[in-house]
């Protein structure tokens, strides 16, 4: 399949629905909503509300069921990133190529416009046209827990007390697991839920998140030693000077490229009894390591 393809049909039919979902950019307050969609629409790569459409198809869903889910997952993941780009987190003043949110709107404006993001998203999630209740009641538990202290959170919080300090191994894979996987993890869930997945196939969905999400900040952690910053659209080279904990600090960039490998392989690996269906997964996976942006 055309991986290339499928992610840019499924980017413009997610993007419009955010369109149609969010505050308009010129609504009252309308600082508040330029910010807002200044991040949202300022070219991400969509990841994880492709994954909830692709593992809603891999378990033979509909995808207008898992439309708005993927949506509100999008509009988490967008405030994640303005709040981990502020200067009592990571500092940061480049994001999906363009100025941070708090250099372009200044810092309480970015607080808060992630702060309404983080909220439309439930609104979303809780009003998904389509699906049936109580798949739509459980999806939102889902991501309500991996946004939140035992997850997203969770790891955000250790990746910033870890900075600067020796961590041991299984310190490295909390942050990971938490400050990133565990959304996409919830990414892949939600969709399988939200097109009435059976247990055995969200349980092989679960295993391809968990090495998919992992794999994933690996990727994210060796492109901000050896990308370059005008295809990521954000600074490389950060995590060194702020002695954040990476995998490549502790296994080198040679090795985490092979452990990242290894958990794409793993990840493809958990979708052997789906069909066709599933292609579009096994390519994310493949992309999810491969990327260089
Ligand atoms: C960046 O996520 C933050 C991490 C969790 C590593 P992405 O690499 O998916 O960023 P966008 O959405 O494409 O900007
Ligand atoms: C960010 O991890 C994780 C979340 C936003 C929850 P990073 O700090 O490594 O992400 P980038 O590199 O700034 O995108
Ligand atoms: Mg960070
Ligand atoms: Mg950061
Ligand atoms: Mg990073």
């Amino acid at each position: 399949m055309d991986l290339e393809r499928y992610l840019l049909e499924k980017n413009g039919i997610i993007n419009k629905r955010l369109e149609e979902l969010l505050a308009k950019k010129d609504e009252y307050p309308q600082s508040l909503h330029a910010a807002m969609h200044y991040s949202l629409f300022a070219g991400g790569k969509r990841l994880r509300p492709v994954l909830t459409l692709a593992a809603n198809e891999a378990v033979g869903g509909n995808m207008e069921d898992a439309l708005d889910m993927a949506c509100a997952i999008e509009c988490v993941h967008t405030y994640s990133l303005i709040h981990d780009d502020l200067p009592a987190l990571d500092d940061d003043d480049l994001r999906r190529g363009r100025p941070t949110c708090h250099k372009a709107f200044g810092e309480a404006i970015a607080i808060l416009a992630g702060d309404a993001l983080l909220t439309a998203a439930f609104e979303m999630a809780a009003n998904s046209r389509g699906a049936r209740k109580d798949a739509v009641l459980k999806a939102v538990g889902e991501l309500a827990r991996a946004a939140g202290s035992t997850g997203m959170i969770g790891g955000q919080v250790i990746d910033l007390e870890s900075e600067g300090k020796e961590t041991a191994f299984p310190v490295l894979e909390y942050i990971h697991i938490h400050k990133t996987g565990e959304l996409i993890l919830a990414s892949i869930r939600c969709g399988a839920v939200l097109g009435n997945a059976k247990e055995d196939e969200l349980a092989a969905l679960t295993r391809y998140g968990r090495s998919a999400g992992l794999a994933f900040q690996i990727a994210d952690d060796i492109l901000d030693v050896k990308g370059s910053s005008a295809e990521t659209g954000k600074p490389t080279g950060g995590d060194k000077k702020k002695g954040k904990a990476t995998y490549p600090a502790f296994v080198g960039v040679a090795e985490s490229g092979k452990r990242a490998k290894e958990l794409a392989d793993m990840a493809i690996d958990a979708l052997k009894g789906f069909d066709k269906n599933a292609d579009p997964l096994r390519e994310i996976a493949r992309y999810i390591v491969a990327r260089k942006k």
